[in-house]
C-alpha cells in the first residue's frame, strides 16, 4: 500500500512565484495516493490560477473565508478538521508572519488557528527576506509550536539572488509528506552515518580514491531519518544530496572522516559505517603539482586510522555497524572484520557482481551478527536501507534488553 493512501492533506497556496509548482505537486501526492484539497491566498491567484489546481486535484478549490457557497459546502471548519495534514506551500513570509501572530484574516490563516491538524510550512522567498530577523524569530516561533519547516533550500532565486530561501523541489516534499505518515519506531535515537567514499591527495591535483557513489550510505540516512531518529550523515565528496533533514558533515580525506567521527560519536545511539574509507593515504603529498619528468614514480602510502574500529573502542561506544564490501569468502572475512573491529553488526555485500554494489542503484546484503545471519535481497537501495534500519533497530533493542 502506498504510505499516502487514503491521507488527507490540505495544500495551502501563498503567493510566491514557487506557487507555479504546485499542480506538479498535487499531481505527485495524488499519485501516492493522498487526497488533496487545495486552499489559495488571494496572492497566489496572482501566480496560478483554481481553475488549475481544480482540475488537477479533482476538488473545488476554496479561496474565501467569506465565501456562502463554499461555507454550505465544505466551509472552514469542516476543512480543517477534516485534514491529516496540512502542507503550506510555497509559504510566504507574509504568510509565515501572520500564522506566527495567530491572524485569522484570510481563508488559509483561518484554517491554521482552527485545526488540529499537524501543519507543515515550505518557506519560499528571497533570501534576504528569509534571512530577515522577523522572518527567523516567525520562523522559530512556529518551529518551537511544533509546525514542521520543510526547507527553505538554496539556489538561484527567481529575483537572480543566489542562496537560501527556494522552495524545496518537488520531489523533496513529497518524500518528506510520506516520511511525515512513517512509522517512528527510531524517535529520541541519534543515527551517525559514514558515507561515500574518501580522497587521499597526492598533489594539489591529484589523489587516490575508489568508486564509492554514497547512494547505500545516503540511502540508510534516508530510512533512520524517516523513522524518526536525528541523523548526521559524515560524507565523503560525492554528487547526490543529502536527505532534507540531516546534519551534513562534508569531508575530502580518510583522516578528516576519522577526526568528524570522533567528535560526533560519543553523542550517538548508532554508528553506520557506510563508507569505503582509503586504508592508505599518501606519506608525502607533493605542495606543487607532480611534473611527468621520469617514466616511473614510487608513491610511499602509510595506514589511516580505522574509523569504526576506533569508534567501536570509545569507552561509551554506540551501537556499531560496519560494512564490508568483498569479492570473494564473504561470510569469512565479513565475520573476521565484525570479530576485529569490535563491532555488533556487519552488513556485508558482494561487490564483485555487476548490478549492485559501487555506484549502483540496487544492492544485496547480508548482515552478520556473532550469533545469526539475515539476508536482504537484491533490491533498490531505498528498499534495502529501509529494511537495513529495521534489522539494526531490532538488534539495538535485543541488547538494550
Ligand atoms: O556508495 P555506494 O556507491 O552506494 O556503494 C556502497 C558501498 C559498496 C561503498 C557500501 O555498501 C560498502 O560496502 N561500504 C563499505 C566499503 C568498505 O570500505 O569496506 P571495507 O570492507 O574495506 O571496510 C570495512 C569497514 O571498515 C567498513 O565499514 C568501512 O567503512 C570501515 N573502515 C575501513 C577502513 C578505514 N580506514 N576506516 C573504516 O572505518
Amino acid at each position: 500500500m502506498q504510505i499516502l493512501q487514503d491521507k488527507k492533506i490540505v495544500l495551502g497556496i501563498s503567493g510566491g512565484i514557487a506557487a507555479y509548482k504546485t499542480p506538479e505537486l498535487v499531481r505527485r501526492l495524488k499519485d501516492q495516493g493522498a487526497d488533496i484539497r487545495v486552499v489559495m491566498t488571494e496572492g497566489a491567484k496572482a501566480f496560478i490560477t483554481p481553475l488549475t489546481l481544480q482540475a488537477i486535484s479533482g476538488n473545488a478549490v476554496a479561496d474565501s473565508l467569506l465565501d456562502t457557497q463554499a461555507e454550505l459546502a465544505m466551509g472552514h471548519i469542516e476543512l480543517a478538521k477534516w485534514a491529516d495534514l496540512i502542507i503550506i506551500a510555497p509559504a510566504t513570509a507574509d504568510v509565515i508572519a501572520r500564522i506566527a501572530v495567530g491572524m485569522a484574516n484570510d481563508l488559509l490563516t483561518t484554517l491554521c488557528l482552527a485545526t488540529s491538524a499537524p501543519i507543515a510550512l515550505a518557506p519560499a522567498m528571497n533570501q534576504q527576506m528569509w534571512h530577515a530577523l522577523a522572518t527567523q524569530a516567525n520562523v522559530k516561533t512556529l518551529n518551537e509550536r511544533g509546525y514542521q519547516i520543510w526547507g527553505p533550500g538554496s539556489g538561484e532565486q527567481a529575483c537572480g539572488d543566489i542562496g537560501l530561501g527556494r522552495m524545496l523541489e518537488v520531489n523533496e516534499l513529497v518524500t518528506l509528506s510520506s516520511d511525515f505518515f512513517a512509522d517512528k519506531y527510531l524517535q529520541g535515537q541519534h543515527w551517525v552515518i559514514t558515507a561515500g567514499p574518501t580522497r587521499e591527495a597526492i598533489d594539489p591535483v591529484r589523489y587516490i580514491s575508489n568508486h564509492s557513489s554514497g547512494k547505500m550510505g545516503y540511502a540508510i540516512a534516508h530510512a533512520a531519518l524517516r523513522a524518526g531518529a536525528k541523523v548526521t550523515l559524515i560524507s565523503g565528496p560525492v554528487t547526490i544530496n543529502a536527505p532534507v533533514g540531516c546534519q551534513l558533515i562534508s569531508v575530502n580525506s580518510a583522516e578528516e572522516m576519522h577526526q568528524q567521527a570522533l567528535k560526533i560519536a560519543p553523542e550517538c545511539t548508532t554508528f553506520v559505517a557506510c563508507a569505503a574509507v582509503a586504508d592508505y593515504r599518501v606519506a608525502n603529498i607533493a605542495t606543487q603539482k607532480i611534473k611527468k619528468t621520469n617514466d616511473a614514480m614510487k608513491l610511499e602510502l602509510v595506514k589511516n586510522h580505522d574509523i569504526v574500529a576506533d569508534v567501536a573502542n570509545l569507552h561509551d561506544k554506540p551501537f556499531m555497524i560496519g560494512f564490508a564490501a568483498e569479492t570473494q569468502n564473504i561470510e569469512d572475512y565479513a565475520r573476521g572484520k565484525l570479530m576485529r573491529k569490535n563491532l555488533d553488526l556487519i552488513a556485508a555485500n558482494d561487490v564483485a557482481k555487476s548490478g549492485q554494489g559501487f555506484n549502483s542503484d540496487n544492492n544485496a546484503l547480508v548482515l552478520y551478527s556473532a550469533i545469526d545471519k539475515t539476508e536482504i535481497p537484491l533490491a533498490n537501495k531505498q528498499i534495502i536501507a529501509q529494511k537495513l534500519v529495521s534489522l539494526i533497530n531490532q538488534h539495538y533493542l535485543a541488547k538494550q534488553s
